[in-house]
């Protein structure tokens, strides 16, 4: 059968923070390969698939030759005669095989490009792209939404401002290439007040603009301004999107704000974003609390209404079961989707499959640490998720992406248009 994996190599790899990490080739008798790389978050949720990175002092620890050897060793010995389209069966494997909760024994990177290579390999021996391999009997239709940071922040800029990604998504846009002719155009716009205010030092792990800014509302205001400043109208064409990542500067419910000095309850926290959602076009706000706080999270997303995206991530890490409990108590009512957080493309799937079930919507996202890999795109349009975020509008690891999109765009024939804006909340 053209199908049967006969080879599965892991190979060791640099991300684009310079990192070592897991390459993987997976051939079948078909005489062609599928292969994928894994990604890595620097934010992580602690309930995500865990990296099974060396330690020691090469490369500040972060070296990857024990999950190189996993997928040498054992995985390659348990996959090796299997049919690489029986996705499902491949991923179960590897779980068993992995045998802990966090995918550590094994690491969830070397799990995560051995099951993106997987659908690679079957879709290259069936000779289709993977967004119609993914897509299986549906018709493939549209493009992703892209939701795209400007300013970066948090943990991905030496903590400058609080929060991590000051984004904009272009609402207005009918079609893909538009979206990110828009961006375009809001990017540069951006550095030039920048510049002008003296407040341009570099760019973040992410490539949007690392700031030197006074406070997370001067970041806010200067996002609005270069909207307009490129022309556009904030809320209609183009709106901001904000990934708060709490987590990270939140525990047991209490908030500090390094950048204002300041310690927030939850309530407290909730209500300067809220007084954001009044005051800005903002449309989408991810992980708004820690993912400790449910209660925090519940309240939130009951107050936020129903036309903002309150996407989960740390709060949910692509966990089908997180998900499902999260939708239970009223928690958020969009979620990040992740692949890497939990290690297999068909647990990605559940993922995506309990969100839907649950009535919420869904972003498929990249990583902080990127590569050339462009299987989330792929992801998007053959499981029909209707936004897309990779990071910033620079840098290799994100533009690959994108430029993936518009590549696709001319294999669709929708041509790259987007979902109108009546399947967003914002447009309801
Ligand atoms: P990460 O950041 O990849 O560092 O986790 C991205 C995000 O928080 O959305
Ligand atoms: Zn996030």
């Amino acid at each position: 059968m053209k199908t049967t994996i006969e080879r599965v190599h892991g190979r060791r790899v640099w991300d684009s923070r310079g990192r070592p990490t897991v390459e993987v080739e997976v051939a079948t008798a078909s005489g062609t390969i599928g292969r994928a790389i894994a990604p890595a978050g620097a934010s992580t949720g602690s309930a995500e698939a865990v990296d099974l990175r060396d330690g020691g002092d090469a490369f500040a620890g972060y070296d990857v030759r024990k999950a190189v050897g996993s997928v040498e060793n054992e995985i390659a010995a348990a996959l090796a005669g299997m049919d690489a389209r029986d996705q499902t069966s491949i991923d179960r494997r590897l779980i068993d095989l992995d045998g802990t909760a966090n995918k550590g024994r094994l690491g969830g990177n070397a799990l995560i490009a051995t099951s993106m290579a997987i659908a690679h390999a079957a879709a290259a021996a069936e000779g289709v792209p993977l967004w119609r391999y993914l897509a299986g009997d549906d018709e493939p239709g549209l493009l992703p939404l892209p939701e795209i940071q400007i300013f970066g922040g948090g943990a991905h800029a030496g903590r400058r401002v609080d929060l991590q990604d000051f984004m904009v998504i272009a609402t207005g846009a009918g079609d893909f290439a538009t979206a990110l002719d828009w961006t375009a155009e809001v990017y540069i716009a951006a550095g030039k007040l920048m510049a002008e205010a003296g407040k341009l030092q570099g760019v973040a792990d992410e490539g949007g603009f690392w700031p030197a800014f006074d406070g997370n509302e001067d970041a806010l205001d200067m996002l609005v301004r270069a909207i307009e400043k490129a022309g556009f109208s904030p809320g209609e064409d183009v709106s901001i999107s904000l990934d708060i990542a709490a987590t990270d500067f939140g525990r047991d419910g209490r908030y500090r704000l390094a950048r204002e000095d300041r310690e927030l309850s939850s309530e407290e926290l909730s209500e300067m974003l809220l007084d954001w959602l009044g005051r800005y076009p903002i449309v989408a706000i991810e992980d708004p609390l820690g993912e400790d706080d449910d209660v925090g999270m519940t309240a939130f997303t009951a107050r936020a209404g129903n036309q903002v995206e309150v996407v989960g991530d740390d709060f949910v890490t692509t966990n089908a079961a997180r998900i499902t409990e999260a939708a239970s108590i009223g928690a958020c009512n969009t979620a990040l989707i992740k692949p890497n957080q939990i290690g297999t493309l068909t647990e990605a799937r559940a993922a995506l499959d309990a969100a839907r079930a649950a009535g919420w919507e869904s972003i498929v996202s990249a990583r902080s640490g990127e590569t050339e890999d462009v299987t989330i795109v792929h992801l998007a349009i053959g499981w029909g998720i209707k936004q897309l975020k990779v990071g910033s509008f620079t840098r290799s690891e994100r533009m690959v992406k994108w430029n993936e999109g518009l590549r696709l765009a001319d294999q669709l024939s929708s041509g790259g248009r987007l979902p109108p804006r009546s399947d967003f909340p914002w447009g309801r």
